[in-house]
């Protein structure tokens, strides 16, 4: 028998494997095809204090080994999200949830966090300053350690759970936003966010997406997020919940040696519904094939 737990600032998951804000609604939708309960947790999407319709469409673009988004925080509005949502949520899925909290100022993202921390089953608040497809705020507050640090210390001041922020690889140096975030108080990280990117319609010779450029996710920047995940861990004393790409149990494991303490599963949900459920009955049998007793054990494992 394999030991799969981890504890991410105290709060103790089953396995490692958390469907990536975005892309697992807010689980119940899952819950119509398998019981969620098998997930370590999941993260909901992003909540903002008003609702938002999001961008134009198109919003999506296909590539080889990923796909391009530019969704623009699509959501109800964070009242919503409590009176609605989470009720439903609540409903299928009886484990702590990682709440994604965007913002166009500071006072957005304190409002936002305020009012969500009187959920009981949030756990984790996952701060995101990292979304490329909004202007004016979310990925401008992840590019810059003061304004990362600022953001932290503000969503900090509203609440006693654990606080991850999600950064972005679209950076010189994600060790630097990484460090200027836990010196401002921040519990843990999360990373990568999507890398930018676009594609053109040959026929119109225009861009794909109406926005022109996305979000870049999916298999093909596995190699990216893994290499910024063990430059992160070497610098930090926080724990990182480790992302981009992951679309296997041995993806999990390798992310795990980089230095991740969970793992989220992004674009592999919107190609397969099942993905995080078939990712998390295959752990077993990779850890025996690698000799993994304990998945804790191999955090940072290859540094
Ligand atoms: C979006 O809603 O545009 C995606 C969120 C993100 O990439 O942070």
């Amino acid at each position: 028998m394999v030991d799969t737990k981890v504890n991410l600032s105290g709060v103790e998951l089953d396995n490692p494997v958390i469907p990536a804000s975005g892309t697992f609604g807010y689980g119940y939708e899952f819950a119509e095809l398998y019981d969620i309960n098998i997930l370590g947790s999941f993260s909901f999407k992003g909540t903002t204090l008003q609702p938002r319709f999001g961008n134009p469409t198109p919003r999506i673009a296909e590539c080889s080994e990923g796909m391009i988004n530019s969704v623009g925080l699509q959501n109800p509005g964070v009242d919503k999200v409590i009176s609605e949502e989470i009720p439903k949520m609540a409903k299928c899925f009886n484990k702590p949830v990682v709440a994604n909290v965007s913002g166009f100022s500071l006072d957005e993202y304190a409002q936002v966090v305020r009012r969500l921390d009187s959920v009981p089953q949030i756990g984790i608040f996952e701060v995101n300053i990292s979304c490329p497809n909004v202007h004016n705020g979310g990925m401008s507050f992840g590019t810059d350690p003061k304004n990362a640090a600022d953001v932290v210390k503000r969503v900090k001041a509203e609440t006693n759970k654990p606080v991850y922020v999600k950064l972005t690889p679209n950076v010189t140096d994600i060790t630097e936003i990484a460090v200027a975030c836990e010196a401002a108080g921040a519990d843990g990280l999360s990373l990568i966010n999507t890398l930018l990117g676009m594609r053109i319609d040959l026929k119109t010779k225009k861009p794909v997406i109406a926005n022109k450029m996305g979000g870049f996710s999916g298999p093909a920047i596995f190699p990216v997020a893994l290499q910024m995940v063990y430059k992160v861990y070497e610098k930090v004393n926080i724990p990182i919940i480790g992302m981009g790409g992951i679309s296997s149990a041995e993806d999990v494991i390798e992310m795990m040696l980089a230095g991740a303490t969970a793992v989220e599963v992004g674009a592999a949900n919107l190609v397969n519904p099942y993905a995080s459920r078939d990712i998390i009955n295959d752990l077993e049998r990779v850890m025996k094939k690698y000799n993994i007793e304990r998945l804790c054990d191999i955090i940072g494992g290859a540094h």
